[in-house]
């Protein structure tokens, strides 16, 4: 297959784009804006592979998406802002990006006739206290990311209902593995814990998550590329939930730390309680996930131990100034106290 993936320098389209080129032999042109979360350096190892290139571009920008866009058999959008904390501070770019990108894209798409695979997210159910989310569960989104990312799965899912565009989309819950920007809790708590830094816990820590290993959800996103029903949606999930209090103490144990790191900080504004979805759906056509969290825990610690080239930069340059607003005060606050 030939492949437009956009979001490829990300931390799970650059999973994805290893995977179909190293075990699926596609050919594929990634498409990235390269914005804070988007690293080059993630797509390091393909760069020799036959068959695999990198534009940089935004996926709002029509001309950008038509020039990559060229010799496509299928379009896989994991472009997007995706952290919740910023959608809050700052929410400007998740409409012009999750929005208006979505959009220049299913244009692309429809006007060439072309599969869209549209990588979206549980968020968009919003929060449930007990019982597991389904793909007839109704869209509730919280935040201006979940939001954002619940308006363009519409969007997507009136192209096919409009206009016959054989879109679909996957709905995954928390990610985790190696490349994920340390704004995020697994990479943000590992490298804090191996620096010796604060761990800053929002609210009461119970708040629950549904993890899947990076590597899982990608497979899910071929899986659904290549034998799912066009108009349809389907959810993939972790194999496991967990409060953040216990993936950090897991976290502490891995890196050797004890639980005198541990800061609880002020609440996420709206922050949803729990996560969990029902992939039934996605099994039907061949799925499951692999990795149970214990396991791609104990792999992911490793891999930020190990490759310090890769985060070494980001805790250096943009990331800091953000670190700094996001918590800086009130570690601060809480370090003054003690
Ligand atoms: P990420 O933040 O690591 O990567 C996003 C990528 O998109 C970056 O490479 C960035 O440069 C690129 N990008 C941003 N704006 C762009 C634009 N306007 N044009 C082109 N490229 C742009 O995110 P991620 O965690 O890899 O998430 C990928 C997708 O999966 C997103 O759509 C997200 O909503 C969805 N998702 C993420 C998770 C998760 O737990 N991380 C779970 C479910 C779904
Ligand atoms: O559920 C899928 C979603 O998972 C994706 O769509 C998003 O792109 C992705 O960012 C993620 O959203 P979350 O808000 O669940 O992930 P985050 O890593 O930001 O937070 C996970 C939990 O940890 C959440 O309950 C908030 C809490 N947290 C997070 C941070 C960064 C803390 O307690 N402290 C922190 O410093």
């Amino acid at each position: 297959m030939r492949l437009l993936v956009c979001g490829g320098a990300g931390f799970i389209g650059s999973a994805f784009a290893r995977q179909r080129v190293r075990e699926h032999g596609d050919e594929i042109v990634v498409l990235d804006k390269l914005t804070y979360a988007g690293r080059e350096e993630n797509l390091r190892d393909l760069r020799a592979e036959p068959g695999f290139s990198f534009r940089r571009g935004a996926i709002e920008d029509a001309a950008a998406v038509a020039e990559a866009i060229a010799g496509a058999d299928a379009v896989v959008n994991f472009a997007a802002e995706t952290h919740v904390d910023r959608s809050i501070a700052e929410p400007d770019a998740f409409v012009d990006t999750n929005g208006r990108g979505t959009y220049v894209l299913l244009e692309a798409a429809r006007e060439r006739g072309l599969r869209h695979v549209q990588v979206s997210t549980d968020e968009v159910y919003g929060s449930i206290e007990e019982g597991t989310f389904t793909e007839e569960s109704p869209l509730a989104p919280s935040s201006p990311y979940s939001a954002s990312k619940a308006g363009a799965d519409l969007l997507v899912s009136s192209y096919f209902h409009t206009f016959g565009t054989e879109t679909l989309i996957v709905r995954g819950s928390n990610n985790y593995g190696p490349y994920q920007y340390p704004e995020k809790l697994i990479p943000l708590m590992v490298l804090n814990a191996l620096a010796g830094d604060p761990l800053p816990v929002y609210g009461d820590g119970m708040n629950v998550r549904n993890w899947i290993y990076v590597e899982d959800f990608a497979r899910a996103i071929g899986t659904v590329l290549e034998r799912g029903e066009p108009g349809e949606v389907y959810n993939a999930g972790g194999p496991d939930e967990c409060p953040n209090l216990e993936v950090v103490h897991a976290i502490l144990r891995h890196t050797g730390r004890d639980e005198s790191l541990i800061e609880f900080v002020t609440d996420r504004p709206g922050h949803d309680r729990r996560y969990s979805l029902s992939s039934e759906k996605v099994r039907g056509l061949g799925w499951e996930p692999r990795v149970r969290f214990d396991e791609g825990l104990e792999r992911t610690v490793a891999w930020y131990r190990d490759n310090a080239w890769w985060w070494e930069p980001i805790r250096s340059g943009e990331y800091r100034e953000y670190y700094e607003r996001q918590y800086g005060r009130v570690l601060r606050v809480k370090g003054d106290r003690t």
